[in-house]
């Protein structure tokens, strides 16, 4: 005999047979149509089979699922060209989202709700089989379907994928449709996000911190006291399976433009009003307007070479070596440029920003470099100059390079190491699709305004003297000699390289 049980208000009533079991499963399939559900969210990773998707996109969507972060009823579907099923997507981040023991039932369950679509970029026919899943989801929930598009691919197909989305897979009722676009990008519209991961990162977000929130920094932040600050990003890996995208863009674009300007700007800002993203976005818009255009004799442009000793499979190749790179490609794989802030705060003061793919080694930091003591005490040459570091990667850090003296009779100094914040941060890459940065003023991003370049040439090599520039701590890449210098002439009749008007 079978028995329904209703709910009604808080009282349960069953009621045996006569009902026959198709009525009751007809019944309560209605009811559970018609009992509110949570509002339905799908989230769409383009370029799914990419690195970007691989590396970071799939394993923060776990983290923030495993953490009960996102909404209830929310769906993940991958959408690229190429032939895949859920469980190569799977394979290709599993690593990379470091799932627990414990965690395993968990990951199953989030591995449902993810689905993949294959179609093309520049055909709104696929861009329907996608709208066919909001479609059956609107349908299934009774819901409107908000959407989030993670445009996880190259900025060539941008155009193309938004105005499909626009023709295919809007919704214009209720629900909202965002569209998340990843550097370098160029243009600006209001239902685009743009995203800089490295405001994610832990150390980016601690500079505010160690600036604003220490009554020590605070008064010796500025010409006064500080020498150079230098900004390095170097990547013991080359272009990884994306010199695709990679020669397109060029390392100026790909970090120094974004990644890098966002460590400048956060370290040159004045204190913002407040913590508001608005607030802080205004005062990295005043640096931006201080600062001039970079002129090509401060800038040094590089490619990496073969290294058969590399320890890392696959920087033995060089960049040329690539497939996918033209022969005669002159897009940077290596960049060195000053940098100036011409304000009260920062005049004459080099902002140096150095990096690159192919390296000796991984790292990003920030050093900051004071000037030399006043009325030296000491034997000639013995003092070095203080350095705030700021190690961003790998092994978060920030120590202060100080002068002690030297342990025994006399008063010899030597150079110590305070570190601040010995620990290791884990990386809250949580805060990667959380920390969404929206800027209007486009046009101080584009590398025209930051890095538009006179006609009159200079080139330098490597091993150059930028004037004015502290050399003694400027050794571009540990490996010059694996480099090669590009002529920045063919780089500069390269629109897509340095982006001249
Ligand atoms: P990939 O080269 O891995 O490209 C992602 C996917 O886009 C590919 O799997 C491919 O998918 C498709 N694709 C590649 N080239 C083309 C092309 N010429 N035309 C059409 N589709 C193409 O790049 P990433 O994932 O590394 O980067 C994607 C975006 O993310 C870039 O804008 C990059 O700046 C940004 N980014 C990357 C980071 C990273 O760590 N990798 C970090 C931060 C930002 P399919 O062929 O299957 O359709
Ligand atoms: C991306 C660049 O924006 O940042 C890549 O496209 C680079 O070329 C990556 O490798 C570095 O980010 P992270 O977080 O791995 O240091």
């Amino acid at each position: 005999m079978s028995t329904l049980q209703v709910n009604v208000g808080d009282r349960r009533v069953s009621r045996s047979d006569p009902l026959s079991p198709d009525l009751i499963n007809y019944l309560k399939e209605s009811m559970r149509e018609s009992v509110q559900q949570d509002p339905p969210y799908v989230f769409v990773i383009f370029g799914a089979s990419g690195d970007l998707a691989r590396k970071k996109i799939y394993p923060t969507l776990w983290w923030l699922y495993r953490d009960d972060l996102l909404p209830k009823n929310v769906h993940f579907v991958g959408y690229a060209r190429s032939d895949l099923t859920m469980e190569k997507i799977r394979d290709s981040f599993e690593k990379n989202a470091k799932v627990r023991d414990n965690e395993k039932d968990k990951f199953e369950a989030f591995l449902k709700q993810n689905t993949y679509i294959q179609g093309s970029y520049d055909k709104v026919e696929s861009f329907k089989k996608l709208q066919e899943f909001n479609d059956d989801l609107q349908k299934r929930t009774k819901q409107p379907v908000n959407r989030l598009y993670y445009l996880a691919l190259p900025p060539s197909v941008f155009a193309e994928v938004t105005q499909h989305l626009k023709e295919a897979c809007m919704d214009y009722g209720d629900s909202w449709t965002r569209i998340i676009i990843e550097k370098p990008f160029g243009t600006d519209k209001d239902q685009i996000y743009r995203i800089d991961h490295y405001l994610g990162k832990e150390m980016v977000q601690n500079l505010m911190t160690l600036r604003f929130g220490n009554r020590l920094f605070g008064p010796s932040w500025n010409r006064d006291h500080i020498a150079s600050v230098v900004i390095t990003f170097k990547e013991d890996f080359g272009t990884a399976g994306r010199a695709g995208y990679f020669d397109t863009s060029g390392i100026i674009r790909d970090v120094m433009q974004n990644h890098l300007m966002q460590v400048l700007t956060l370290l040159a800002m004045e204190k913002p009003v407040s913590l508001n993203a608005e607030d802080i976005r205004d005062e990295k818009v005043k640096v931006l307007k201080s600062m001039p255009p970079v002129e090509l004799k401060d800038v040094i442009v590089g490619q990496y070479v073969a290294n058969p000793d590399s320890a890392h499979p696959e920087a033995k190749a060089g960049y040329l070596d690539d497939k996918d790179v033209p022969n005669d490609s002159v897009t940077p794989t290596y960049c060195m440029a000053v940098l100036k802030v011409n304000n009260e705060r920062w005049d004459g003061v080099p902002f140096i920003m150095k990096c690159g793919k192919g390296l000796d080694e991984k790292k990003s930091e920030v050093r900051i470099q004071f000037r030399e003591v006043p009325g030296d005490i000491y034997a000639p040459g013995e003092l070095k100059r203080t350095e705030l570091v700021i190690r961003v990667a790998p092994n978060e850090a920030v120590y202060l390079k100080l002068m002690t003296k030297k342990p025994g009779m006399d008063f010899g100094v030597e150079e110590s190491e305070l570190w601040i914040y010995p620990t290791i941060v884990a990386i809250m890459v949580s805060v990667y699709l959380m920390h969404m940065s929206v800027y209007s003023l486009k046009s101080l991003w584009d590398l025209k305004s930051i890095l538009s370049v006179p006609m009159s040439l200079n080139m330098h090599g490597f091993g150059g003297v930028i004037p004015g520039v502290d050399h003694t701590n400027l050794d571009p890449s540990g490996r010059s000699d694996l480099l090669r210098t590009i002529d920045k002439a063919k780089v500069h009749k390269n629109p897509s390289i340095f982006d001249l008007a």
